[in-house]
């Protein structure tokens, strides 16, 4: 998504740089933290992708992974390019890119945000929304949040925070 680093850089100022999960532009080694969030469960690559994090991190990189994990085995709904896996598929996965989940916790269980976390992304939507509110992109994503929202509440997919590291 060129456009959204694009945006990161005028925000934050900071280098970014365009690339394939499972072809990182990144030295072997280089990276002392890496965070991959909410992208392991829309790529149907989630072996190669977890297999270059262990590559670029370096031996003592920590990992952070938001995941969308299945809790049933039937889900009502499977919003448009998604693959959720469950807590022991991503272990097994994890294990064989090299790497071991050191703690997780569900987003459910955090703390919640302070409100004006919410009020700033409320009016970032609003805006979104005045400018791209008839743009079929926009109703096409909105559509994949509910979808997600509902699967959520009913408890059939959890967000895990996953902190990993590389196999000794
Ligand atoms: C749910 S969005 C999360 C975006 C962002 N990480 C965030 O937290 O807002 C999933 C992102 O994963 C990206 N993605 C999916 N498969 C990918 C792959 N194989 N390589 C790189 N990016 C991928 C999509 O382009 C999309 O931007």
């Amino acid at each position: 998504m060129p456009g959204a680093c694009r945006t990161a850089r005028a925000l934050f100022d900071l280098p970014v740089a365009v690339g394939a999960g499972e072809a990182l532009p990144v030295r072997t080694g280089t990276v002392g933290a890496a965070w991959c969030l909410g992208v392991l469960c829309t790529t149907p690559e989630r072996p190669a992708v977890l297999r270059e994090l262990h590559r670029v991190l370096a031996d003592d990189g920590e990992l952070g992974l938001l995941v969308f994990e299945r809790q049933q085995a039937r889900l009502h709904d499977t919003p448009e390019g998604n693959d959720f896996p469950t807590g022991a598929e991503l272990e097994r996965q994890l294990h064989a890119a090299g790497l071991v989940a050191v703690a997780r916790v569900r987003c459910d269980e955090l703390a919640p945000a302070p409100p004006s976390w919410g009020e700033r992304a409320d009016r970032v939507q609003a805006a979104v929304a005045a400018a791209h509110g008839n743009d079929p992109r926009f109703r096409a994503a909105q559509d994949q949040q509910r979808r997600i929202a509902d699967l959520l509440a009913d408890g059939e997919i959890s967000g895990e925070l996953v902190h990993a590291r590389r196999l000794p």
